[in-house]
């Protein structure tokens, strides 16, 4: 399978992140990877043009040539639900356009991991969110969840609403941010039990990167049909 979905049981929980760390991991194995975040909302204007930083960070750690604007089509700036962005900035998400990019940096790449908005129904516009795109491409989803208090009920949501669009759970990262959560422990391995998926990775807090990335990229191509 050629491209992979990252979602998230939240925004902030480390989708960038993962996707960073899978992209590194990629590139040092000699994998021509690039990440996408077709629709970005909370950007800098920088030299007069709309830069948001998860691009950028996908962007660097793919050490991609592709411009900025194939890799964030649609970038907005106040950070604020990419439709009502879309709509303050008088423009209405295509979901053409953003296959369209995919396809395009898919031509280019042997793997390509597309970085949503948000969680798993953020809206695009008016009639389709995030997940119905994923679903017209079937393509498989990585969730990450950060563990916090109330992640157990918001990654088995998200796993339902994933499987129930017919779209394959390919497996979850355990995302442990600060502030460290109580029963770390427990809660992982209820997950474990309750989402039918594998746990790819834990990453603690700051955890070593090139390590983690390795490892997550491994579990990740086991699980991943071959090209
Ligand atoms: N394992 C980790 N160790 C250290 N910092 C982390 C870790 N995971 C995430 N972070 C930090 O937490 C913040 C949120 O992570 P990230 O930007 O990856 O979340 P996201 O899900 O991509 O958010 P968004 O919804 O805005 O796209 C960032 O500052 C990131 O650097
Ligand atoms: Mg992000």
């Amino acid at each position: 399978m050629k491209t992979l979905f990252i979602t998230g049981t939240d925004t902030g929980v480390g989708k960038t992140h993962v996707s960073s760390l899978l992209l590194s991991a990629a590139r040092a194995a000699g994998v021509r990877a690039c990440g996408y975040k077709p629709v970005a909302s909370g950007c800098e204007r920088i030299d007069g043009e709309l830069r948001n930083e998860d691009a950028l960070a996908l962007q660097a750690a793919a050490g991609t040539r592709e411009p900025y604007a194939a890799i964030n089509p649609y970038a907005f700036e106040p950070a604020i639900a990419p439709h009502i962005a879309a709509r303050q900035a008088g423009v209405t998400i295509d979901l053409g356009r953003l296959t369209q990019g995919a396809q395009q940096l898919e031509a280019r790449h042997d793997w390509l991991l597309v970085e949503g908005a948000g969680g798993w129904l953020v809206p695009l516009n008016e009639q389709a969110s995030f997940a119905d795109w994923v679903a017209a491409h079937g393509w498989p989803v990585l969730l990450v969840v950060a563990m916090r208090l109330g992640c157990i009920n918001h990654a088995l949501l998200s796993a339902e609403a994933i499987r129930s669009r017919g779209l394959r759970l390919i497996g979850w990262v355990a995302n442990e941010l600060p502030p460290a959560q109580p029963q770390v422990d427990d809660n992982v391995r209820t997950l474990e039990q309750r989402l039918d998926a594998p746990l790819l990775a834990r990453l603690s807090c700051g955890a070593a990167g090139a390590m983690a990335g390795d490892g997550l990229l491994q579990g990740l191509r086991a699980r991943l049909p071959a090209r």
